[in-house]
């Protein structure tokens, strides 16, 4: 069975088809202080009990990680056996590490309380690989990033750009995918939270169609400063794509007045931009036959 917390519904869906596993209801309300009233629907004392249940949620907000722990301690409490916990996105990856004195690591606090509620854990593009062993139960971690390609199409000698060296391999994946074009990366130095300066290359661009690639586009400074560093140099269009369409304060517009021709993202966060679904990487991932 596949439950699905309240931001990755599609996805749920789709891998239930795909899986041929049936999908739970969940009825949500709040009680009178805010705080979240999860309800399974699903009628566990009818011979629909089940051994495996996997809980799908990204944890995109703070609700929607909460609730990943009710749904999780709900499915327990009907007696279900085995959870696995697949995290399309994972809210605070980014916070790997204590940066000054005095700060947490976020992600393993994270990573710590999710992995009470469950047996095992997929992560879809962990802001780093090393996040997987903030888990204190096995973790896979699945890149979905060749996904990206499958809404490109008649790129003129295509870049495939990264903004910054952290994401070259994922701009290599979404090159090998479509199958032609070059790649090349950027440089970017983070002056703070949501300030950004990027330092390019001798990449040719002039005349070609770029396809910036990045893990998260959050407040989309990254991209759009990149992308006016493509218009000085005559670029033809520039397309942005990235695994999580975080879209931050007001990201997407952005993005649109730095002149991209398009966003695409991936369902991992279900936004308008998710042009492509990750589900059938997860559900090869989940078969074990990726
Ligand atoms: C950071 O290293 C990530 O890979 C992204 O580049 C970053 O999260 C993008 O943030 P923003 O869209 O706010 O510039």
């Amino acid at each position: 069975m596949i439950v699905s917390g309240r931001c990755s519904q599609s996805l749920a869906a789709a891998l239930a088809t795909d899986l041929g596993e049936p999908l739970v209801g969940t009825e949500r309300a709040r009680f009178p202080d805010g705080e979240l009233r999860i309800h399974l629907d699903f009628d566990f004392d009818d011979g629909n009990a089940t051994e495996h249940a996997i809980v799908v949620a990204a944890t995109v907000s703070h609700d929607a990680f909460v609730e990943l722990l009710q749904l999780q301690d709900a499915l327990r409490e009907t007696g279900v056996e085995a959870v696995t916990t697949v995290l399309p996105y994972m809210g605070y990856a980014r916070q790997d590490r204590s940066f000054e004195p005095g700060q947490p690591v976020s992600a393993r606090a994270m990573a710590r309380a999710i992995a009470t509620g469950t047996d095992r854990v997929l992560v879809v593009n962990p802001h780093e690989e090393s996040v997987g062993d903030f888990f204190e139960v096995p973790c896979v971690t699945v890149d979905a990033a060749a996904r990206l390609a499958d809404p490109l199409s008649d790129l003129r000698e295509p870049v495939f750009l990264a903004p910054d060296g952290g994401a070259i391999g994922l701009a290599e994946t979404v090159r090998d995918a479509y199958g032609a074009g070059t790649t090349d990366y950027f440089e970017k130095t983070r002056r703070s939270g949501g300030e950004v300066e990027i330092t390019p290359h001798e990449t040719d661009v002039g005349g070609r169609d770029v396809v910036l690639v990045d893990d998260i586009v959050a407040t989309g400074r990254t991209m759009a400063e990149t992308v006016d560093i493509l218009a000085g140099r005559d670029a033809a269009r520039v397309f942005a794509s990235c695994v999580h369409p975080v879209l931050a304060e007001g990201a997407y517009t952005r993005l649109a007045r730095a002149g991209v021709e398009a966003v695409y993202g991936t369902d991992t966060i279900e936004r308008a931009v998710s042009a492509v679904s990750v589900a059938p990487t997860v559900a090869a991932a989940l078969r074990g036959t990726e």
